[in-house]
């Protein structure tokens, strides 16, 4: 098997809605699943293939979702079981499917399983997560949690701490617990039995943890325990229990979030002979403009090294294992903020990012709002954050560690808060963006009179029209999703430029990443090519750039 043999989730296009922020139905400034319900209609004219939830489960919300404490029960918040079984029999009906967020690296501190295990050292559940006891009084050693402080909480209860990666209301499950795997593929088949069609698995690399807990090297933030325990000594094993026990009885997509992920490691996670998932979500290029030994700190994007990541991906997995492609997620602030323009040429610039990967080889991933260039939002004052992560960031900088003055971190935040994809969906100018008729858990972005669904339905040439095309010419053109990968160009600075070929066809994809005009021939063998995609309305390429400009040449040979 490799990576031209034909799979429907190589052929998708899928869709991530974070729920809470989606659509609210009755009122209460959250989004929930009658909101998302309305909005099929919506997801069926963008072209999508398969909707991804962020999690729906019950949940105190500490981390909005990803600390669940009832895997088998829907957070109130976002409705009933039969509101999701109707939406699931609705995304069927209208040709969707529909994939959950699977989070089991940990649990929420509030279920079941962890308010047993906490109570006393004997009990049937301790086993279920990780207890160490003090060393020399203090945590059993160095790793950090990615939301800040250390990654262990000493309980007084039964005196030894407890790991999370995450906040500490996150405790860490203990896979090497067979009865923990084997309460988690349970769980799983509960929900594929009700028809559902795959899983993204959060942080699904951090599962096995090396039982020598060895210190790690001391950074300023939690990330860096992420290097030391991603990957772990038997991820691979139990992933492949997994395959075995659930997921090869059925016909699914499963992505994983595969934090810490190398070249390697990807093509075991997503290896073409499908012994453990579909596909793997990595990371390296949107950490580009991190700081490596901040994660606050911000630096510009160099473009040459954004090609090369793009590149490495590309031809690594090649036949091998299959990519994923994102630019957003719920994690990430918004790319036309980032890496594109979000004033003179927020369209634009937006069009020509999409173009750029979307022409790549892999399953792309749109977020909410991705579609209609939804741009970071400009938050005024820490009390607008919402995001436990960019809150406790916010302490731990300025106040704690005091490396950071509050209007560094606040221009930070600004940047790279996750509240700034979080902020509700844009759906038209009446109040609230037509996300709510209360008042949204969040703000809403207040560019929305300007920036909404509704009017760029409206108009041929919007930024939703552009990404339906995309996902348009991804359903006619075989060699979109399986044509081979070549970069052009690796040194220029400006201009990403790459072809595609599948037997006796081409792609040439041009795309100027800056709001220069440039200088760039068409290259000959392409010049008679017939266009499939450019981003300025006259539809005329030559061989200069125009700010932005992106455009797609289809030649056959
Ligand atoms: C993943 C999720 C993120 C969450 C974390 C802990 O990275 O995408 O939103 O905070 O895992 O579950
Ligand atoms: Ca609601």
């Amino acid at each position: 098997m490799n990576s031209t043999e034909k799979k429907w989730w190589k052929e998708a296009v899928v869709y991530q809605i974070y729920p809470r922020s989606f659509m609210d139905s009755n009122g209460d400034g959250i989004g929930d699943l009658k909101g998302i319900i309305e909005k099929i209609p919506y997801l069926k004219e963008l072209g999508v293939n398969v909707v991804w939830l962020s999690p729906i489960y019950q949940s105190p919300n500490d981390d909005n979702g990803y600390d669940i404490s009832d895997y088998r029960r829907i957070m109130d918040e976002f409705g009933t079981m039969d509101d999701f079984q109707q939406l699931l029999m609705l995304c069927h009906e209208a040709g969707i499917r529909l994939v959950m967020d699977l989070v089991v690296n940990h649990t929420s501190d509030e279920h079941a399983w962890f308010v047993e295990s906490r109570k006393d050292r004997t009990n049937p559940y301790r086993d279920y997560y990780i207890w160490r006891d003090p060393a020399d009084g203090k945590a059993p050693n160095n790793w950090g949690s990615c939301f800040g402080g250390s990654a262990w909480q000493f309980d007084e209860q039964t005196g030894q701490y407890y790991l999370h990666f995450f906040s500490k209301k996150q405790p860490d499950l203990n896979w090497e617990n067979e009865n923990v795997r084997n309460a988690v593929y349970d769980m799983m088949k509960w929900w594929l039995d009700k028809g559902v069609d795959g899983f993204r698995m959060d942080v699904i690399s951090l599962i096995s943890k090396d039982q020598e807990f060895k210190d790690g090297e001391p950074e300023l933030t939690g990330y860096s325990s992420f290097n030391v325990c991603a990957n772990g000594p038997r991820v691979h094993e139990f992933l492949q229990e997994m395959r075995r026990k659930v997921l090869s009885k059925y016909d699914l997509l499963t992505v994983g979030e595969c934090t810490g992920g190398t070249l390697e490691e990807a093509k075991k996670y997503a290896s073409s002979d499908e012994k453990e998932l579909n596909m793997a979500f990595q990371f390296e290029h949107v950490t580009l403009d991190a700081d490596t030994n901040n994660k606050w700190g911000l630096k510009p994007l160099n473009l040459v090294k954004l090609k090369e990541i793009m590149t490495k991906w590309q031809v690594g997995l090649e036949g091998k294992a299959w990519n994923s492609l994102f630019w957003c997620n719920h994690d990430q602030p918004r790319m036309v903020s980032r890496w594109g323009n979000d004033r003179e040429y927020r369209e634009i610039s937006a069009k020509m990012l999409a173009t750029c990967l979307h022409m790549m080889q892999g399953t792309p991933y749109v977020y909410q709002g991705e579609e209609l260039a939804m741009t970071n939002m400009p938050f005024q004052d820490l009390s607008e954050f919402r995001d436990l992560d960019s809150i406790n960031g916010y302490h731990e900088m300025v106040e704690v560690k005091k490396l950071m003055t509050s209007e560094e971190m606040l221009t930070s935040l600004r940047k790279k808060s996750r509240d700034n994809s979080r902020t509700p969906m844009q759906w038209d100018d009446s109040t609230n963006a037509g996300f709510s008729t209360g008042t949204p858990w969040i703000k809403v972005n207040p560019n929305y009179t300007e920036i909404n669904a509704r009017e760029q339905l409206q108009r041929p040439d919007s930024v939703f029209h552009y990404y339906q095309k995309l996902i348009q010419l991804r359903k006619q053109h075989e060699i979109i999703v399986y044509g081979k990968y070549e970069l052009l160009d690796g040194t220029n600075p400006d201009v990403y430029a790459y072809t595609r070929a599948l037997d006796n066809e081409k792609l040439l994809i041009v795309c100027n990443f800056t709001s220069k005009e440039l200088d760039y021939p068409i290259p000959e063998m392409y010049k008679d090519g017939s266009c499939l995609i450019s981003n300025y309305p006259d539809n005329t390429i030559g061989n200069k750039l125009r700010p932005y400009e992106a455009y797609v040449l289809h030649i056959e040979l």
